[in-house]
């Protein structure tokens, strides 16, 4: 059960750069910065309205984000929904035969368990799902 637009994804080609728009443009301050090795990612997170904008910028052009700007250049790159129970929500996506990304939940940044769904399985947006670890 899906219980939140927990944050919206925006993959950057030069995450400083796009950290100072948001503050200048949109009058937006970051609330957390966090590099995650094992996605290849440094993202920096922007709290609105009880949900939050991530920015993206790829660690290197051989990454998932990396390889998302080479084909589709700066933009919206994922959709997160916050539920409570992933393992039991991948269980049921399993079963309704929707293709996964991840098929157990892996860490997240800011104490978060993620799993991917396929863009296939979502109408063409990739869509992760976030359970709040304690
Ligand atoms: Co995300």
């Amino acid at each position: 059960v899906i219980s939140s637009l927990h944050h919206v994804g925006i993959a950057v080609e030069d995450l400083e750069a796009a950290v100072q728009r948001y503050r200048s443009v949109l009058g937006l301050e970051p609330s957390h910065r966090e590099r995650v090795e094992d996605q290849g990612v440094e993202e920096v997170l922007f709290d609105v309205a009880g949900g939050s904008v991530q920015l993206l910028g790829a660690l290197g052009p051989d990454t998932p984000v990396g390889r998302f700007l080479a084909s589709r250049g700066p933009g919206l790159h994922h959709i997160a929904f916050g539920v409570t129970d992933l393992a039991g929500e991948l269980s049921r996506l399993r079963d309704e035969g929707a293709r996964l990304v991840d098929e157990v939940p892996r860490p997240g940044s800011r104490n978060t368990l993620i799993a991917f769904l396929h863009p296939h399985a979502t109408a063409g947006t990739l869509v992760e799902l976030v359970q709040q670890e304690g």
